[in-house]
């Protein structure tokens, strides 16, 4: 039989391999989900955006990112040019465009390959099917709704139609037990808590050190907190602990750095660099 490249369980924390594996397989691609997958990660980590058609694809920014991708002639996109929307552009459209073969040079280790944005669809049919395929447990989802108001009806749908839309695609594919949503607009949280109690929901946060007022400002207790892990501390995390929360901070990229925060205490990490975790 052929035997996984590794075997996942070896991590008693929840890794989670930020838009699939950036730092080695160029972003939100089916191939940087499937390095995930070999390298042990228990989550992938993803972002959404919708296209003209209404279809929900995995995008970073919502439009063809110049630093990332090349145009449908194969040639590179004026920096600071955001006419290529995604929003007002078709999925048949945006399977023209090449966002795996650019050189990114803050992610020099990235495999460069012809790679379109897939299906949100897709990458849970790929992934469930990986997973099985490679005696791996089914992977958990960490998905994220990218939307802000300067956005609405621009870049994306208004809040509702984007998630509304988000949460029947996963309740159709996959259900609830292995998947969270997660958003830094508080709305898309909101709205979710309100209309779709049944979905776990993850509070993105720039800044750990305002946690009081930002958990005030949601006006709900979610199910994780997910801070950028610069101002993280012990303090912060026994709060979210006392209140059931599980604590999740992005984006580890060094060894050390992903001990010191199991150290004091969270509950999983958010890595470009999955091959980086300590085992442990
Ligand atoms: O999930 C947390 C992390 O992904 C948030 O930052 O900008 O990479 O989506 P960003
Ligand atoms: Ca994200």
């Amino acid at each position: 039989a052929f035997l996984p490249m590794s075997v996942s369980a070896q991590y008693s924390y929840d890794l989670q391999g930020h838009r699939g594996t950036r730092g080695l397989m160029p972003e939100n691609t089916i191939p940087a989900m499937t390095k995930a997958l070999d390298l042990g990660v228990t989550t992938l980590e993803l972002d959404l955006a919708i296209t003209k058609d209404g279809q929900v694809i995995l995008s970073h920014e919502p439009f063809m990112n110049p630093l990332i991708c090349l145009d449908s002639e194969g040639n590179h996109i004026a920096s600071g040019d955001h006419s290529f929307n995604i929003y007002q552009l078709t999925y048949q459209e945006i399977l023209a465009y090449d966002c795996g073969s650019k050189f990114h040079p803050g992610y020099p280790q990235q495999v460069k390959f012809f790679a379109t944005k897939p299906l949100l669809e897709d990458v849970f049919a790929v992934a469930e099917k990986y997973a099985s395929d490679m005696g791996l447990p089914q992977p958990r989802y960490n998905i994220e709704i990218k939307s802000s108001p300067d956005g609405d009806g621009i870049y994306h749908p208004e809040v509702p139609e984007f998630s509304d839309k988000v949460v029947k695609l996963i309740a159709e594919k996959l259900g609830w037990e292995r998947v969270n949503i997660q958003s830094f607009d508080f709305r898309v949280l909101q709205y979710i808590h309100e209309n779709h109690p049944e979905v776990p929901l993850a509070m993105l946060v720039e800044n750990a050190a305002t946690y009081q007022e930002d958990l005030k400002e949601l006006g709900f207790v979610p199910d994780i907190f997910s801070p950028h892990f610069r101002n993280l501390n012990a303090e912060i995390i026994a709060f979210f602990h006392h209140k059931g929360m599980k604590v999740i901070p992005w984006t580890v990229n060094n060894t050390e750095e992903m001990n010191k925060l199991l150290d004091l205490g969270v509950d999983g990490i958010i890595t470009d660099y999955p091959n980086l975790a300590p085992k442990r």
